[in-house]
């Protein structure tokens, strides 16, 4: 028998890269190639990339000329290192990745993970190989998988892919271009793949998509069915202690969705809903298609549904034409709105989207600020939001060992790691935790007598 091939893959960006790396990792297996967390003595190593912002596409070329000097060290000693370029820099750069990358043997956008093992044979007897053609067929004709073990569970939480492509076409982002349409997954695939998880011991899904409250896929009765409607059907599922769902648009959000939230106890009370700005000029350059009342108005109908529900968003400061007064709109909402955590970025021009042609206005220096000044109201809520848990009883999902003897960390409904003193059997279950101090993002507290414990909401508004 040939000895096992050992294969290491560097994840860049987003979840759907963190589940599209354990999706090629279950496509290699097969193959005979196992996982290495170390680069240097890996024969395979993928690296999965993200083009949403300049410094993260950046990073490809330098990581590859680190790549290049490992694989011509390994050659002097006789020994073969194939490169492997997926995500989504492959899917938008391909011709200059491998005009420019000498070292690297196989280009390979997101729909085409599936045709890897032949990317890669087709690569030693050949030369190199580029795939970033969207397929006309199902991309998701490889989950679930040909063979059943593909979709393998790797711990007590998973995502699971319900929908992949964005049509909303925001001015200043690539998804659409490197993702493709929107395309949704039909319900009993998810159902079959979550079931299999669930066997397998996961205990909290979260269900991921560029767009995923966009979801439209094919019921079992032959419908179209909403996320919401998939959520209902998710719950019913036994084993399940948690359900997520991201990341979702303001547009999308139906009032089937806000009702799972009033009726499923499962379906975690923590939304990722992403505005980008809070002034409606800057939205509608942007291509939103939602203004900031529209925003409020929806965080209020979350918010009525169920009273402990808590958001986090992303921001982009710097937009083309964004003034004063429309950053200080955007601290406004923020400041209303009171969120449990968010991401800010600074405005990245990506050649080929439409804000690209647009002229920067805002200079370097002026970007530098609004984030930091942004990024400070963000924080103060955040904190705010992890202090309000002191004292309180609350629901952790066990997930393993924490880094001191003795200690186990799960998380709390609103993803904050919680820790604790307690035996490694509690793994898996959800328990409740008596939050007892914070050491920086993380909850420190003690395991309730299951019985005894009276659970309490957090507070809604964190807003200064
Ligand atoms: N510049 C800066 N931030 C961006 N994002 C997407 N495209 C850009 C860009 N061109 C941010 C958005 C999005 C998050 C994933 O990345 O805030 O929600
Ligand atoms: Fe990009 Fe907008 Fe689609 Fe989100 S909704 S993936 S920001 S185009």
């Amino acid at each position: 028998m040939k000895p096992p091939r050992k294969l290491h893959i560097k994840s860049f960006g987003c979840q759907m890269n963190v589940y599209d790396a354990q999706r090629m990792v279950d496509t290699l297996t097969p193959e005979g190639f196992v996982e290495t967390a170390s680069v240097d003595d890996a024969d395979l190593v993928i690296l999965n990339t993200c083009h949403i912002r300049e410094k993260a596409s950046e990073k490809v070329y330098s990581e590859l000329g680190r790549l290049r000097a490992i694989k011509e060290e390994a050659a002097r000693s006789g020994r073969q290192v194939s490169i492997v370029v997926a995500g989504c820099v492959a899917q938008a750069e391909g011709q200059e990745i491998i005009r420019r990358a000498p070292a690297v043997d196989v280009v390979v956008g997101p729909q085409s993970y599936h045709h890897l093992p032949q990317l890669l044979a087709h690569a030693e007897r050949h030369g190199r190989a580029l795939e970033t053609e969207f397929p006309v067929e199902d991309k998701f004709g490889f989950l679930p998988p040909p063979k059943p073990q593909a979709i393998r569970a790797r711990g007590i939480s998973s995502f699971v892919t319900v929908q992949e492509g964005c049509d909303k076409f925001c001015t200043f982002c690539v998804v659409p271009y490197t993702r493709g349409a929107e395309l949704s997954r039909p319900v009993a695939k998810i159902v079959d793949d979550v079931r299999r998880l669930v066997d397998s011991g996961v205990r909290e899904i979260t269900l991921i998509g560029q767009n995923v409250n966009a979801y439209h896929g094919e019921g079992p009765d032959g419908r179209i069915w909403s996320l919401g409607k998939l959520l209902y059907r998710l719950a019913e599922l036994p084993g399940i202690a948690r359900l997520r769902y991201s990341t979702s648009h303001p547009r999308d959000v139906d009032p089937t969705l806000i009702d799972a939230h009033r009726d499923l106890p499962a379906l975690m009370p923590f939304v990722h809903l992403p505005v980008q700005s809070g002034s409606d000029r800057i939205l509608a350059a942007m291509n939103r298609k939602h203004t900031a009342d529209d925003y409020r108005r929806v965080i209020d109908q979350f918010r009525a549904a169920r009273q402990d529900i808590a958001f986090s968003s992303d921001f982009i400061v710097g937009f083309p034409g964004e003034s004063r007064q429309d950053f200080a709109a955007t601290l406004a909402l923020v400041a209303q709105i009171g969120y449990a955590a968010a991401y800010s970025f600074k405005y990245s021009p990506r050649p080929g989207t439409p804000a690209a042609d647009l002229r920067e206005t805002v200079s370097a220096g002026e970007m530098d600020e609004r984030l930091v000044r942004l990024q400070e109201l963000i924080d103060s809520q955040q904190s705010a939001f992890n202090r309000a848990a002191i004292g309180r009883t609350v629901d952790v999902l066990f997930e393993r060992a924490g880094r001191n003897p003795g200690q186990m960390v799960g998380r709390t409904a609103y993803l904050q790691p919680a820790h604790v003193m307690a035996s490694p059997d509690i793994v898996g279950r959800v328990l409740p935790v008596t939050i007892e101090s914070l050491e920086r993002y993380s909850l420190l507290g003690r395991l309730e007598p299951a019985a005894s414990a009276r659970r309490s909401p957090l507070p809604l508004q964190t807003g200064a």
